[in-house]
């Protein structure tokens, strides 16, 4: 490689955009902020969708407590255990080489205290091998957030809607709106002033998902929150079109998994019934 060809040091006038890293980290999302990248994620909650999206270039996939709602059919992400989310992030980082994989902290796992938080997130990191962990809550969690960083745990921040507070908050509703845009803003500016990585927001005004991007240094992702975030996350179901039902607003789905699913399993069925599967190819 000559000179010239040599990538140059970060932060550099001729270098602007940060070279995409073998494996993605924390300081990777923080230079895409710096310089005005972008990265995406998804939810992975298995090995071969983990190893899809991480192949895709997807820089950080989510073992999200909605596994609870999308794989074990719950109604929220209450029920879902520390136990169980071990088992989901274990298949995600069996599967995933490249992308930064992240764990939620499911309900129950962390409210108590910091050092509850602290023994989950090493159990997700020791036992999982999962490099970061995600926490719902607002700038209450400030001192988690500072105890569990200290510890060497990066911790993404989840403000505006928390799913996992969804009785508190009177069902799924769009948060930050007129008067309580300060306390989101507030909310994200204690967590990312206390170590928090990344601040995630959930179903917040576009407008004030900017302006807490604005105010954190670090990175941003959002889902309902708009455009002007550093990332953007869905649920992998949503964005391939694999559930049924009325999707929320700020879900888009880019392919039809349902149908096609569908018609493989109808094909296949009618096979099996009509003695064409299996033919003399699939048999020894
Ligand atoms: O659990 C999850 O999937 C999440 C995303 C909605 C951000 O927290």
């Amino acid at each position: 490689m000559t000179s010239a060809e040599q990538p140059k040091p970060y932060g550099t006038e001729q270098s602007k955009a940060p070279v995409p890293p073998r494996r993605v980290r924390t300081s990777y999302l923080q230079q895409l902020k710096d310089t005005g990248g972008r990265f995406a994620m998804l939810t992975a909650y298995d090995q071969h969708t983990a190893q899809i999206f991480d192949e895709a270039g997807i820089e950080t996939l989510l073992i999200g407590d909605s596994a609870a709602n999308n794989v074990m059919g719950h109604e929220t992400t209450l029920p879902i255990t520390l136990d169980e989310m071990i088992v989901f992030a274990k298949s995600v980082s069996a599967g995933a080489k490249r992308a930064l994989i992240v764990c939620d902290l499911p309900f129950g796992s962390y409210e108590v205290s910091p050092a509850q938080a602290i023994e989950s997130s090493v159990r997700l990191m020791k036992e999982a091998g999962v490099q970061a962990v995600k926490m719902e809550g607002g700038a209450h969690y400030a001192d988690h957030v500072r105890a569990m960083t200290a510890a060497g745990i990066p911790v993404m921040a989840h403000v505006g809607f928390t799913p996992q507070s969804e009785h508190a908050l009177g069902g799924y509703k769009v948060q930050g709106r007129g008067d309580a845009a300060q306390a989101v803003i507030d909310d994200a500016t204690a967590l990312a002033d206390a170590g928090a990585f990344c601040v995630l927001m959930e179903m917040v005004p576009a407008d004030v998902a900017a302006a807490v991007d604005a105010a954190v240094r670090v990175p941003t992702i959002g889902i309902g929150a708009g455009n002007a975030t550093t990332g953007q996350v869905l649920v992998w179901q949503d964005m391939a079109g694999m559930r049924g039902g009325k999707a929320p607003r700020f879900v888009k789905a880019f392919a039809d998994v349902r149908s096609v699913l569908s018609t493989a399993a109808r094909e296949y069925a009618d096979e099996v019934r009509s003695g064409t599967f299996p033919g003399p190819e699939h048999s020894f």
